[in-house]
């Protein structure tokens, strides 16, 4: 079954030359295929059975509207200036220009208390997870929302803190897995999760859609300030969120002490290819011997990243500029309303229907049906791509993820598919 094995096995020498370094038992211990690769595996394997068929991608989370001229005109500008010899720079600061640092602190954690120099601004979320890990100690446990996104687990198999692919369920048998289910509101039980070091926590979350409250958020910080662990918050689609839920874990008071705040340009601005985020380690974040964490992230970072590109970061300032955040509100807000045109289509055929409101994603439960066979289903009967919730966990199972990223013909499209079916005819 995929994703429920790890790469062990698997061996593939076409020169017929192997070289004697011997493979890291923590690459071998990685699942088979990373989700979304697979996912445009498949996608490409039904455009050959259907040549003539108009598939609609609302797999793979990846924005389609334009970028804001007065951002990408910043860029250009930018670009533009290189070519002079006032306007030639080379490498900047490793944490960030300070112009975009300390916009970053004050638009977005403007009452929070968060200052430009706890602002790492980098090439990305993704990337920013797993310099994360390289902070961290060999003997650190990790716990992750279950669904979730799947670089906190795969990371964390990297720098081999998983422990074994257990095959009968398919977890990793150090990772406490916690379960976010329509029956707990989405947000795990914190009553009966053992202790971590580490605590992935994404909200909005990837893939359930949902945004955790204020007073679940404030759980979470007294059970991290409790247990002495530490909340690594992935804020990025905080973006979408429309109901006055937390947009950072900053707005807990006392989250400081206990949380790293990860965080993107990429569904923020539709930067999912120009490439810009950030990470805030608060000064107040120490280790169990008192040392600032922030010191050695910021060791990390200078060893690791030598910092964005200028000319990206020169759009990030334009992002937040009034012009610019004006601009990408008005894009989000088409996503939004992308999410409820599918929302209605997939109630329409009697779906239960999660997420949508603050995120771009729709969590659609099939109760008792395999993931797979409905994200092979829908495709079959509609040619609409969606991701199979298993490839997020075990928790996923018997839902797929819909984004409503697309452009509003595409999301019409899709919509007229989908209510064209009577019933999914699933089970
Ligand atoms: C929850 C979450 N975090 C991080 C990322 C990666 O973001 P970036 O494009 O900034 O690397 C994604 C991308 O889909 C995501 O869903």
């Amino acid at each position: 079954m995929l994703h429920l094995q790890s790469s062990k096995h698997e061996t593939e020498n076409k020169t017929g030359h192997c070289t004697k370094v011997v493979r890291s038992a923590n690459m071998e211990n990685l699942r088979s295929g990373y989700l979304f690769p697979e996912i445009s595996l498949r996608e490409y394997e039904h455009s050959q059975k259907y040549p003539n068929a108009k598939i609609i991608k609302l797999g793979i989370g990846d924005t389609t509207e334009p970028i804001p001229d007065c951002i990408t005109s910043a860029m250009a500008k930018q670009a533009t200036a290189l070519s002079t010899v006032e306007g030639y720079s080379g490498y900047g600061d490793e944490q960030g220009s300070k112009a975009l640092r300390k916009r970053i602190a004050e638009m977005l954690y403007g009452n929070m208390g968060i200052k430009g120099e706890e602002v790492f601004v980098s090439d990305g979320a993704q990337c920013d997870i797993s310099r994360l890990q390289m902070l961290l100690g060999p003997n650190v446990t990790v716990a992750v929302q279950d669904p979730s996104f799947p670089a906190y687990i795969d990371s964390s198999v990297i720098f081999g803190r998983a422990g074994d692919l257990q095959g009968q369920n398919g977890k990793y048998e150090r990772i406490v897995y916690m379960k976010c289910t329509p029956d707990n509101d989405f947000f795990p039980d914190l009553s009966i999760t053992p202790r971590t070091d580490i605590i992935f926590f994404c909200s909005p979350n990837n893939p359930t859609g949902t945004a955790a409250s204020a007073a679940q958020l404030r759980r979470l910080v007294d059970f991290a300030t409790a247990n002495g662990s530490i909340i690594v918050f992935d804020s990025s689609y905080a973006a979408y969120i429309s109901d006055g839920s937390p947009t950072s874990i900053y707005q807990i008071p006392g989250a400081k002490q206990v949380a790293i705040e990860i965080s993107s340009f990429s569904k923020f601005a539709g930067f999912t290819g120009v490439r810009l985020g950030w990470t805030v380690v608060p000064e107040e974040l120490s280790y169990s011997n008192g040392f600032p964490i922030i010191k050695d992230y910021d060791r990390i970072v200078c060893t690791c990243f030598n910092g964005a590109s200028n000319i990206v970061q020169a759009g990030g300032l334009a992002c937040l500029s009034a012009e610019g955040l004006q601009a990408i509100s008005r894009v989000v807000k088409s996503y939004q309303e992308n999410a409820k045109i599918l929302t209605e289509a997939f109630r329409g055929l009697g779906m239960e229907v999660y997420g949508g409101q603050n995120a771009p994603y729709l969590w659609v439960h099939f109760p008792g049906s395999s993931s797979w066979e409905i994200f092979a289903e829908i495709m079959e009967k509609t040619h609409i791509v969606t991701i199979p919730g298993r490839g997020f966990g075990p928790g996923g199972e018997a839902y797929i993820r819909v984004s409503s990223f697309g452009h509003r013909e595409t999301i019409l499209e899709a919509s007229q598919r989908l209510t064209n079916l009577r019933t999914l005819n699933i089970n």
